[in-house]
């Protein structure tokens, strides 16, 4: 269950599920800004900066952070550890692409692409086209406003504007998508936002368009026990009541947390994939980017970084 969401809400870049594609290209940004980066997106500290979602922005500074250390170190914590996670995930997922590239993938789609700028930054062989599919107003957002700085792909990039709860399948054949051809996919930052049921048939359509030989990379949807969200939802309200923070949205009601939601390396390895789980946890202490956190001991409460190639 979630909260806020109905089965055919939309939203743009600042509000609802669009402004969490804020939150993450924020975490890129100073991630890209830091000594010893593990990833490079030029784009976007540009995107954050004109979404007009000014509390995820502020929440990435480091003189507010500190101002937090002081308040309450624990949540603190909590904000160091989502910069390093999103460092972490997008650097196993660029990882991820240059591999699929490597043995000769050319058709690469995005799904919920958000401000994910991989078709512009990323060194793709001549060749590859990459798709990108995400809600029309948050696609819209994105190229327009890297249209207006110049920023072109680096590749064929298209952008298939529609719901993953629609017929998305038909949208992106439209655009030129060949079924026939290996396909490297990837549902970064996605599936918390979809039903139990609706990840399920995301996976099925994905599995229906995928020629041997496809990939598929997903971040699961980490499962936080229901009293631990209560009491950290709390804290993050009072703290940011304390150092005079506007708390737009709580990402917590925008998630679906259903109990019952399949494992995807499972659910992938029956249904005509091999796949193998990273726990980001494991990833997080490869990298030496791990930060002790509340629910740290928690393995559920934290995401996998599930891969898979088509039999
Ligand atoms: C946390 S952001 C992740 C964006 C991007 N994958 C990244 O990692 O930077 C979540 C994204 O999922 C998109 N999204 C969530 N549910 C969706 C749906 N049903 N259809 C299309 N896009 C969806 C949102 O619009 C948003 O851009």
């Amino acid at each position: 269950m979630s909260s806020l969401r109905t089965h055919d809400d939309t939203w743009d870049i600042a509000t609802s599920v669009g402004s969490t594609a804020v939150m993450v290209a924020a975490a890129r940004a100073v991630e890209t800004d830091s000594p010893e980066a593990l990833i490079s997106d030029p784009y976007a500290k540009l995107l954050v900066a004109n979404a007009g979602t000014g509390v995820w922005e502020t929440l990435l500074n480091e003189a507010l952070i500190d101002k937090l250390e002081s308040v309450d170190p624990e949540i603190a914590a909590v904000y160091h550890h989502m910069r390093n996670y999103q460092a972490v995930r997008t650097h196993f997922f660029d990882a991820y692409f240059a591999a699929a590239v490597d043995a000769g993938i050319r058709q690469v789609v995005i799904l919920a692409s958000g401000l994910d700028s991989r078709a512009y930054r990323l060194d793709w062989p001549a060749g590859t086209t990459v798709y990108e599919i995400d809600q029309p107003k948050v696609l819209a957002y994105k190229e327009t406003t890297l249209a207006a700085h110049d920023v072109t792909p680096s590749v064929p990039r298209r952008a298939v504007a529609i719901d993953l709860r629609q017929d998305w399948p038909t949208a992106l054949i439209g655009a030129g998508f060949d079924p026939a051809a290996p396909t490297a996919w990837l549902a970064e930052g996605l599936l918390m936002y979809l039903p139990a049921d609706g990840q399920d048939r995301l996976f099925e359509q994905i599995t229906a368009l995928s020629a041997p030989g496809s990939r598929i990379a997903a971040e699961t949807a980490a499962n936080h026990a229901d009293e631990r969200r209560q009491e950290m939802s709390e804290r993050f309200k009072k703290v940011a009541e304390q150092i005079g923070l506007e708390q737009t949205v709580d990402v917590q009601d925008l998630i679906y947390h259903d109990e019952n939601r399949a494992a995807v390396s499972e659910w992938l390895n029956g249904h005509g994939w091999r796949a193998t789980a990273q726990h980001s946890t494991d990833e997080m202490r490869r990298l030496n980017r791990w930060v002790n956190v509340p629910m740290g001991d928690d393995a559920q409460a934290f995401a996998e970084f599930v891969t898979a190639v088509r039999s």
